[in-house]
């Protein structure tokens, strides 16, 4: 082939091949082992010496022209490649971002935050226990020995004689009181609790109370009241009052159930309260003198109160719900409702 003609050809054709793959089985044709340039040189055998010389210096000038012309080519499709990669890459920051679902926080634990905020505002502070307790803090330290007939209020899960799953969070009081040795305490605990419970629409196996303990010099049972009261109208609403009834606790003495006035009908008297106007929500009352001395304190120096609320109670009083499996069944429909509060 003529020589002129090969590096026309090539120019023609790089001027078509619009991609790297393009130029990848473009080249061979010219420059590989069979090509056409390769081709001119096993034809030189043919030619006399002194043609082969000038023949030979132009061949490979026409190769070097033709390993330019590919370079140049291979050069000018990879700038393209990159700014067409940058240009596919820009970020419209006018764009709309994309839409996450985010997740709501839990009624319970809304609560948990409230009833939280609620009393560190009051100056008490939140103190914890482990799920997993003994027999000795669950029950005993409470006023509650071996064989106390008041043990048959709460079915319990035990582990083995001594360990259980704690069926209330008293157990929190008495794990405070032997850590303070005789000191004030004014603590809040929110935590898990488990009883042997068939489950329905008031009961679960598993379900949540807040307890309280103040102790100190002079505490009352005015002292009592006015906390729960603030408790009351915080989750429940300003306009709700609160009834002590007496009660019995084995660790209180006195003892009291509280009620706070009806949710539904504010105390006129409905299905709901059955007519009475109240609806009972927790437990609470002076802590006993035999508790306090199995804990370390004197009785006749510190006196005071503890309280344990129903988490879920007062949840479903607050937006309404009335079966307690609800908490726990983690239906998004249920849970997303609560989007909006707070
Ligand atoms: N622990 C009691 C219960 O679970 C509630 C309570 C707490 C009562 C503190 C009095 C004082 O029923």
């Amino acid at each position: 082939m003529d020589l002129e003609l090969i590096i026309k050809e090539i120019k023609e054709k790089l001027s078509n091949a619009s991609s790297l793959q393009d130029l990848a089985a473009l080249k061979p044709l010219y420059l590989g082992k069979k090509g056409a340039i390769s081709q001119l040189m096993s034809n030189m055998k043919n030619l006399s010496i002194e043609e082969r010389k000038t023949f030979g210096q132009q061949v490979n000038a026409i190769k070097t022209e033709a390993e330019d012309l590919f370079k140049t080519k291979e050069q000018e499709l990879n700038d393209k490649l990159v700014s067409e990669k940058l240009a596919k890459e820009t970020i419209d920051v006018t764009m709309p971002g994309v839409k996450f679902a985010a997740g709501s926080i839990h009624p319970l634990s809304q609560t948990i935050m409230d009833l939280e905020e609620l009393y560190t505002s009051m100056g008490y502070e939140v103190a914890e226990g482990p799920e997993l307790e003994t027999d000795e803090y669950c029950f005993e330290k409470l006023n509650l020995p071996k064989g106390h007939p008041a043990r048959d209020m709460q079915d319990t899960f035990y582990i083995n004689p001594e360990w259980l799953l704690r069926s209330q969070t008293s157990p929190v009081q008495v794990r405070t009181m032997l850590e303070k040795k005789g000191k004030p305490i004014q603590i809040i605990c929110p935590g898990k609790t488990y009883r042997r419970d068939q489950d329905d629409a008031t009961h679960s196996h598993q379900f949540m109370q807040c307890e309280g303990l103040v102790l100190g010099k002079n505490i009352t049972m005015a002292d009592l009241k006015g906390a729960l009261l603030e408790m009351a109208k915080k989750i429940l609403g300003d306009d709700k009052e609160i009834r002590l009834r007496p009660s019995f606790f084995p660790f209180t003495e006195p003892s009291v159930e509280v009620d706070v006035s009806c949710v539904k009908c504010g105390g006129k008297g409905c299905s709901m309260c059955k007519n009475s106007g109240w609806i009972e929500v927790l437990g609470a009352g002076m802590v006993n003198d035999n508790v306090l001395r199995m804990c370390g304190y004197d009785p006749k120096e510190i006196q005071g109160f503890a309280f344990g609320i129903g988490i879920e109670r007062i949840t479903m009083l607050k937006y309404g719900i009335d079966d307690i499996r609800n908490f726990y069944s983690n239906d998004i429909r249920f849970l997303k409702q609560f989007k909006e509060t707070k």
